[in-house]
């Protein structure tokens, strides 16, 4: 019955598969995936509170979430925001996602990362870091032009990739924010391609990459735009799949406000298309940003 149900969802029969999956669930509460997909139904249908039940359900018998249920029932106005996707649940999605990475077509976030740093700082680059570097995208763009380039990523799957490749002087398996913190002063290039999209409020990161950079380093990062609902907030991404990988999306005057609190010049906020499907465009941003001489930082 589980099958007919997803079939029923692939066409876009939701009312039929919302009536199989409570079926499902009825005979065998156990079942986090079939509350899981139940949800899914019920918000295609726009039952967001038969759906924030079938939502907490799950978690409750998959405490670890790895279907990223937290940030859905924050994206349907049904549970605050959460900080920030979980090491534990990026590890799992990143290691589904590595084996074609590099394949994803339509995938644009490095390029705009790499176009915007060359629009406001010159090469050489003395010491780079790669936040999030994932496979090594952004660094092979990078590489001619740093001397020594760091890249740290929470996904052993993404890094092995990386790895392979022989791009990086040097790899961490880290947390990007607790690798910054540890970091002082230490970079003269920071680059973040689509890895701040697993972070909501980036206070934090900000001021750890300001810390992490020397007078004067450059800081370039994407995230997705939030600026549909509110350009002076953050949330949970408004396309489905994205929050389903517990991806957020950032206002442009909130990336502006935030930069500026944070002590750092802003070179650019631009909007630009973070990547594309065969059927839709997600809109985002790219920022450069630069650490002010002189300037007290946060
Ligand atoms: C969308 S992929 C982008 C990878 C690469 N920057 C690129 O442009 O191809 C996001 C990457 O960021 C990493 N990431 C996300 N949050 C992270 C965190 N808090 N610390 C370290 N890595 C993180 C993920 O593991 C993943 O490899």
């Amino acid at each position: 019955m589980y099958n007919l149900a997803v079939t029923s969802m692939d066409l876009a029969d939701f009312s039929t598969a919302a009536d199989l999956l409570a079926e499902v669930t009825a005979a065998s509460p156990e079942d986090a995936r079939a509350h899981f997909a139940l949800a899914d139904a019920l918000i295609a249908l726009n039952d967001l509170d038969a759906a924030a039940l079938s939502l907490r359900r799950y978690l409750r018998l998959a405490p670890g979430d790895e279907q990223g249920a937290e940030l859905i029932l924050a994206s349907i106005g049904k549970a605050p925001v959460p900080a920030r996707a979980s090491p534990a649940f990026l590890r799992d999605l990143y290691r589904r996602k590595a084996k074609n990475w590099d394949l994803v077509p339509g995938y644009f976030a490095h390029r705009h990362v790499l176009d915007a740093v060359l629009r406001h700082a010159s090469p050489l680059f003395l010491s780079a870091l790669d936040a999030g570097c994932g496979t090594g995208l952004s660094g092979a763009g990078f590489r001619a032009m740093t001397q020594h380039m760091t890249g740290v990523d929470v996904s052993p799957d993404m890094l092995e990739r990386a790895r392979a490749k022989g791009i990086y002087d040097v790899l961490n398996e880290d947390d990007l924010l607790s690798f910054l913190t540890r970091h002082p002063d230490q970079f003269d290039l920071i680059v973040s391609a689509a890895a701040l999209i697993h972070f909501g409020d980036l206070n934090a990161v900000l001021e750890a990459v300001w810390l992490a950079l020397r007078p004067e380093g450059t800081f370039a990062f994407t995230t997705y735009s939030y600026d549909g609902s509110d350009p002076t907030a953050f949330g949970a991404s408004s396309y489905r799949e994205l929050a389903k990988s517990e991806c957020f999306a950032h206002g442009s005057a909130y990336l502006a406000d935030l930069s500026k609190t944070c002590g750092f010049e802003i070179c650019e906020v631009s909007e630009i298309i973070h990547e594309q499907s065969s059927t839709q465009k997600i809109p985002g941003f790219v920022a450069v940003l630069r650490k002010k001489n002189g300037v007290e930082g946060p």
